[in-house]
């Protein structure tokens, strides 16, 4: 049980899923975002912040143990979109955090930081990077920014290389990447609770029958995924009858994404 945690990206996708779920587990949630964060529930203290500003981002973590950080640009953009939501913000929560004394950051990282591999290859999180556009280059330096700040100033990260998040499954694609929203509720809580995690790099998915990642090197953070990709399969295969691994997107990890611009 936490006494403060704050939540960036309230408003969004993954956001407004784990609002709930994270409210009900500290006494106090801080909530940001830029968009509309609705009205307050109890327990709760919207603090709207634009993530470039570095102000508001320093009040945004006063006084909280530990920040899980959704806010920013989620898919491919022009760069120039990209840098001051995910680069500087990302800077700005990890500032923020050396000043207050901030223990620990989950930050949401993407399996775009890797999307460059084939969907051919088993990666773990001990490999190389090969982002797929500028978001997955964001999310790269968010990765670097974690690993500096544990280094020089010991403040813990668990960067969540997130696959598909959604209510189901939707194309053959995602029949590798998805990860349930209950398993996000896992993932996100072993990641805020595990004794000592350093910076450690996880993907995020269910226990999918199909997979491209190995997240053995990431055991200790003791994510045990519960529910599985498989039982959307039929539908998925049904809707997506064939691919063509000719083509990028069906070739490369990072899907769509990789053909994406330019801008
Ligand atoms: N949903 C997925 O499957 C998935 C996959 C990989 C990574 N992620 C990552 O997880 C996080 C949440 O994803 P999501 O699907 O909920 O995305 P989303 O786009 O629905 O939510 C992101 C939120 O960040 C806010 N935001 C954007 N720019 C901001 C800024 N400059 N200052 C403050 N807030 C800003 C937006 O208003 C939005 O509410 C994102 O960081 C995303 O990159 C998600």
């Amino acid at each position: 049980m936490f006494d403060r945690l704050l939540l960036t990206g309230a408003a969004g996708g993954l956001g407004r899923v784990l609002r709930p779920r994270l409210k009900a587990r500290c006494r106090v949630l801080r909530v940001s975002d830029i968009a509309d964060l609705g009205a307050a529930g109890p327990g709760e203290e919207p603090m709207p912040a634009p993530l470039q500003d570095k102000a508001a981002v320093m009040a945004l973590l006063q006084g909280v143990q530990a920040v899980v950080h959704l806010g920013g640009i989620s898919t491919e953009h022009a760069f120039e979109d990209i840098l001051p939501a995910n680069i500087v913000g990302t800077y700005h929560v990890y500032e923020a955090a050396r000043v207050h004394g901030t223990k620990r950051i989950v930050f949401a990282s993407s399996n775009h930081v890797t999307g460059f591999y084939r969907q051919s290859e088993t990666i773990d999180p001990r490999m190389p990077v090969r982002p797929d556009g500028y978001y997955g280059l964001s999310k790269a330096f968010g990765e670097n920014l974690a690993q500096f700040y544990f280094d020089r100033w010991g403040i813990e990260t668990v960067s969540l290389r997130i696959g598909s998040s959604f209510p189901e499954p939707v194309d053959r694609r995602m029949l590798a990447t998805w990860l349930s929203y209950d398993d996000l509720e896992r993932l996100v809580w072993a990641a805020l609770t595990a004794p000592a995690v350093g910076h450690t790099v996880i993907y995020g998915m269910s226990d999918n029958v199909t997979t491209w990642w190995d997240n053995t090197p990431a055991r200790h953070v003791g994510y045990r995924p519960r529910d599985s990709s498989e039982p959307f399969r039929a539908a998925a295969e049904a809707r997506q009858p064939a691919i063509d691994p000719t083509q990028p997107a069906d070739l490369y990890q990072g899907g769509g994404f990789v053909t994406r611009g330019p801008f």
